[in-house]
């Protein structure tokens, strides 16, 4: 298995060109399976989470063809008749379940195994599962497979969701993209990798309203067909970056990266005295001072500050002046990377759902893991400013989300190396 080498030496200056989005990519990749005419994704995010879609819906019998390196996933659902999603490949990655929709919509029936709980939480399904229920499917688990049927196929519905889930609001908008009549999505999530897909599923016929707001309504249409649609750019992996010089100094272009797209994070950062500015071709982020002031974060949905930036800010709050408290509301185990960060010689107090972080003056390199993608990232971070080496091992989870992460940095002037297990 692969690590990554990090040695803290001061300012980054330079510009990072910021990916598609990998969660916008895997759930416009499943939209494929609405229509039997080609789907085509640009500006698509080079990932082995996107390389594990590929290899679930190629099961379905979908063709994908990837092009340019990879930037472009070209798909078609024309033979595309399983319906079967099997654990194998589910347990893998979770973003699997967004397979359910689509199927239960194209076939009448789907058989898709539940993922199973995750480092960060039990992620259990059941808002996905109601909302299905209210459009007319009948849904049974056997042998850890949820079992989805619809006699005379589904039926548009008026539903409210009891938590905006991310992954149950595509799941709901895709099913009733096909469904009869109109379904009306309350307490919808408004992330804007939703307002991606709507806007992909739009291009392919379907009549969506509300993206973006908690009210979804979506009239249901006989069939969907073709389009190409390029891929959002990835908010997480530029919030990401923008903490790079917030820790280390320096000043950091990030081409392609949208301060829209990233709500009440870029409000923290100014409160933590980094200044963002927009240019014609992405963000500028340099500290103001010396180090960050220490703020208080919650988590939220969007446009709150989101969850998979919190692994990250606590990395920056580590050295910041003062003392933060930081509050996962999202998830109930996120807080893996904590006892990491006290190994480099951060002061981090768990209880909960709370961390309350006292920053120091500096971190020191260490052997470090993570169980998570976000929270294996916020070791680089934290690395990029810490005196010595750090290690990072366990690097497949930074392989699943974020792209060359060691080339980007590198361009900046970060010394980070990959060294794989047999050198
Ligand atoms: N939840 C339920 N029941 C459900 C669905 C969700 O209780 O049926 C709970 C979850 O257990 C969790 C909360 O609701 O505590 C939020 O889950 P949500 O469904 O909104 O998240 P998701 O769709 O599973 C997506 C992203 C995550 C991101 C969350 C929140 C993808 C592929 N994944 O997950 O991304 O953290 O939304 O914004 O889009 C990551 O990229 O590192 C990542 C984990």
């Amino acid at each position: 298995m692969d690590r990554i080498v990090v040695r803290g030496n001061g300012p980054l200056n330079g510009k990072i060109s910021i990916s598609g989005a990998k969660n916008a990519c895997l759930t416009l990749m499943p939209a494929t399976l609405l229509s039997e005419e080609p789907l085509t994704l640009t500006n698509a995010p080079r990932l082995s989470d996107i390389r594990t879609m590929t290899t679930l819906l190629r099961s379905l019998g979908a063709e994908v063809q990837t092009m340019q390196d990879g930037k472009v996933i070209a798909m078609s659902s024309h033979q595309a008749d399983n319906h079967v999603a099997d654990y194998d490949i589910v347990r893998k990655m979770r973003a699997s379940n967004l397979v359910l929709g689509p199927l239960l919509a194209r076939h009448g029936h789907a058989v898709v195994s539940l993922p199973g709980g995750c480092a960060i939480g039990a992620r259990p399904m059941d808002i996905h599962i109601s909302a299905l229920e209210a459009m007319g499917a009948e849904i049974e688990l056997k042998d850890g497979y949820l079992h989805a049927k619809t006699s005379g196929g589904l039926k548009g519905a008026d539903i409210t969701l009891r938590f905006a889930s991310v992954g149950a609001t595509e799941n709901t908008v895709m099913a009733a993209t096909l469904a009869k009549g109109t379904t009306v999505l309350r307490n919808a999530a408004r992330e804007p990798e939703i307002v991606d897909l709507v806007e992909c599923l739009r291009k392919m016929g379907a009549e969506i309203e509300g993206e973006g707001t908690d009210t979804i309504t979506i009239q249901g249409v006989d069939r969907l067909h073709g389009a190409t649609h390029p891929v959002v750019a990835d908010r997480i992996e530029t919030g990401t970056y923008m903490l790079a010089p917030a820790i280390a100094g320096g000043e950091v272009e990030l081409i392609g990266g949208r301060i829209d797209l990233l709500g009440a994070f870029c409000e923290k950062l100014d409160a933590c005295g980094i200044d963002v500015t927009e240019t014609p071709t992405g963000l500028i982020v340099r500290r103001r001072n010396g180090r960050v002031n220490a703020v208080n974060v919650v988590t939220e949905i969007f446009p709150g500050f989101p969850t998979d930036l919190q692994a990250q800010m606590m990395a920056v709050m580590c050295t910041a002046e003062g003392v933060s408290v930081l509050e996962e509301r999202i998830f109930e185990n996120r807080f893996m990377h904590a006892p990491e960060l006290i190994r480099m010689g951060a002061h981090i107090d768990v209880h909960g759902g709370t961390a309350t972080v006292t920053g120091v003056d500096k971190l020191k390199g260490a052997q470090v893991m993570a169980t998570d993608l976000r929270a294996s990232v916020s070791l680089i971070l934290a690395a990029l400013g810490a005196e010595g080496e750090t290690v990072v091992n366990r690097v497949y989870h930074l392989d699943r989300g974020y792209e060359r992460v060691e080339d980007k940095l590198s361009a900046v002037g970060a010394h980070i190396e990959r060294v794989s297990e047999d050198e």
